[in-house]
């Protein structure tokens, strides 16, 4: 039987339990999955950003794999690469439970985990035991909450996961730990990428990882033409657009007024609109990765034709299983071939 007709039967019982422990357990079965090697896919949809070659262009987005155990799992699910974390320094626990809730009738999720995860020591002895298999695993790195220096935070992470990253990503824009979207502010921004971009260099020299920083959506232009010049500047490798919202789009679930982030299809058009603000304000010159309510390959389709070089998913998987990123993966073949594009990187900005 495919994934998607499992998970579609056993998606009831999974929907009955807390939606926290059923994460737990879908992590728990991807540990003990046997390692498979990633599939092959299609060449036309390998793609080269940043320096990096990936197999295909959708990625599973950070918060799903937040301890690093099982990137190996969802390259062999067929994401085109995994980014782990948010990692920070130190372990730390997060906010009280509940904090995570489905909106099954939005196709949406609300979090405010904050930053729950086991600290860098114990990702970096995961991380280093995995180096050299195949595939893309970039490191989503954060501070913690009670940090007195949180650029000092940032500095360390970069220090401790570049040599074992893909890429490094940057993430100022979780709406869970208080003040950290300040982080997105101009000088505040100038500081703490030139810290990182310091301490990558320190322990990489010129060959380090691409730092990638992740946005929220929740911008005004202004800080869209700041961040994109900073970037641009700085010549990071990507930018990745967004993390989850602080708005609230019209939703009907009963969870719909729970504080935190909210992501899945109700993020989609806010998402894909900062996608576009973001292409306009770099002129195409900074690689951007989508992310933010994508389920369907028309929907991966729409964003890298607004822009995006690689996508991004995480709620989504909760409602569609997890064959979702093969199914994307196939559909994107099919529609590149509708439209006459023989690779992604040729659609980008396209629409
Ligand atoms: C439960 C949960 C935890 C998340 N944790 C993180 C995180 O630790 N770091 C981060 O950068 N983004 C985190 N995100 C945001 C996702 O990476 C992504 O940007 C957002 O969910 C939008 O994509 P989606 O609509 O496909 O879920 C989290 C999202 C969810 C739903």
């Amino acid at each position: 039987m495919r994934r998607g007709v499992i998970y579609s039967l056993l998606r009831p019982a999974l929907f009955r339990i807390d939606a926290e422990k059923a994460h737990g357990l879908a992590l728990k079965a991807l540990k003990h999955a046997p390692t498979s090697r990633p599939p092959a896919f299609a060449p036309s949809l390998a793609t080269r950003v940043a320096g990096i070659d990936f197999a295909n262009p959708v990625g599973m987005a950070a918060g799903f794999d937040k301890d690093g155990e099982v990137p190996d799992a969802l390259l062999g699910l067929g994401f085109g690469f995994a980014e782990v974390g948010s990692i920070t320094p130190l372990p730390q626990s997060g906010n009280p439970k509940p904090r995570l809730f489905r909106l099954v009738e939005d196709r949406a999720v609300i979090n405010r985990m904050g930053f729950n995860n086991g600290g860098a020591q114990a990702a970096v002895d995961r991380l280093e035991a995995r180096l050299g298999r195949p595939g893309v695993v970039g490191i989503n790195i954060g501070a913690n909450k009670d940090s007195p220096d949180r650029v000092a935070d940032y500095a360390t992470m970069a220090r401790l996961m570049a040599p074992l990253a893909g890429y490094l990503a940057v993430n100022i824009s979780s709406p869970n730990t208080p003040g950290l979207r300040a982080l997105q502010d101009e000088s505040a921004l100038t500081g703490l990428l030139d810290a990182v971009i310091e301490a990558r260099g320190a322990v990489c020299g010129e060959d380090g990882p691409p730092i990638f920083l992740k946005v929220a959506p929740d911008l005004e232009p202004a800080d869209v033409d700041a961040i994109s010049r900073i970037a641009m500047d700085r010549k990071l490798g990507a930018l990745i657009v967004s993390n989850t919202t602080i708005s609230r789009p019209p939703l009907s679930s009963p969870h719909a007024g729970e504080s935190g982030g909210l992501s899945g299809a109700p993020l989609r058009d806010l998402a894909q609109q900062r996608l576009r603000d973001f292409r306009k304000a770099t002129g195409g010159a900074m690689p951007l990765v989508g992310v933010g309510g994508i389920a369907t390959a028309e929907d991966a389709w729409a964003r890298i034709r607004a822009g995006a070089s690689l996508v991004q998913l995480y709620s989504a998987m909760v409602y569609e299983g997890p064959g979702i990123a093969k199914a994307i993966a196939k559909g994107l073949e099919r529609l590149m071939k509708r439209d006459g594009f023989a690779t992604v990187a040729e659609a980008v900005g396209t629409e």
